[in-house]
């Protein structure tokens, strides 16, 4: 069973594609956690998360989630991380997690797809985007070889930069840029409801028509990047810049 999180589509692609490649489901967490349900997951075959990195690390409300889950049938987990430079140390705080869940760790791979983080830096060219999805996809038959095999994913090196990335970065991003104040809808808010629906975390709330942010985000881009008519912006960051969905991209 192959399980994933994704903001702006990228998890949710890959995760797709390595269903039908191990012709095996994927299964959105999205509802369970926007529902605030828990997971009681059962597989036959080995568990696959699928999900981006946020700050060299799981994104933390999906680690939060993951640690209430039930899991049973297969004891075997495989992760899969999509960055858009580098997952620094990732891995040693998943294998802690799911040793805390009784679950046997396979190993980290990890996966180059497009940057989304459009909140904080400049995206890429839709060109230089296409490129790296089709690598991504040379990537995923490699990911699925070694899952077929019962291997374990090749152990990635670990610089003191990601070190000190996954670690004390990450609970500085945390504590001082991952914050809503400065989302805001502009007058091309067509007033749909939409980026409260995509919010994960139920953080906007379009009780008048207009969005307004709750103060709970974890900067997953969705609301940003899925808004139809290009009405959300953050701070002056945002504006005139292209937003990313992987769907998007395709379609061009
Ligand atoms: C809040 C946030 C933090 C991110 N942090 C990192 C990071 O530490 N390293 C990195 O390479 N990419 C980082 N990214 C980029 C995403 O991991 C990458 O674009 C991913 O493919 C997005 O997947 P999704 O479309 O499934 O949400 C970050 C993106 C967001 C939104
Ligand atoms: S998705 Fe965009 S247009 Fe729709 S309510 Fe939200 S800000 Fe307005
Ligand atoms: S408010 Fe927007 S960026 Fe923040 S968690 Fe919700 S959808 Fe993601």
């Amino acid at each position: 069973m192959i399980l994933y999180f994704s903001g702006t589509e990228n998890s949710k692609y890959l995760a797709e594609k390595l269903g039908e490649l191990l012709d095996d489901d994927a299964l959105d967490l999205f509802t369970y956690i926007k529902a605030g349900k828990e997971g009681n997951f059962n597989s036959t075959k080995p568990f696959v998360l699928v999900a981006p990195t946020y700050s060299w690390r799981l994104p933390r409300f999906l680690e939060d989630f993951l640690l209430k889950c039930k899991f049973s049938g297969s004891a075997d987990i495989y992760v899969l991380m999509n960055y858009g430079d580098s997952f620094g140390n990732a891995e040693s705080y998943l294998k802690k997690d799911f040793e805390k869940l009784g679950l046997n760790f396979n190993g980290l791979y990890g996966i180059k797809m497009p940057e989304n983080y459009l909140l904080l830096f400049n995206l890429d060219s839709d060109q230089t985007n296409k490129k790296i999805v089709e690598e991504a996809n040379l990537e995923l038959e490699k990911v699925t070889s070694i899952i077929k095999s019962g291997e374990n994913f090749p152990k990635t090196k670990v610089s003191l930069a990601g070190r000190l990335q996954s670690s004390l970065v990450n609970s500085l991003f945390y504590k001082f840029i991952v914050k809503d104040k400065k989302f805001y809808a502009s007058g091309k808010c067509i007033e749909c409801g939409l980026c409260s629906k995509v919010c994960v975390l139920n953080n906007i709330s379009c009780e008048n028509g207009r969005p307004k942010w709750l103060g709970s985000c974890t900067h997953c881009c969705a609301c940003i990047s899925k808004c139809p008519t290009g009405a959300i912006e953050y701070g002056e960051k945002t504006i005139g810049k292209d937003r990313y969905l992987l769907s998007k991209l395709l379609k061009n």
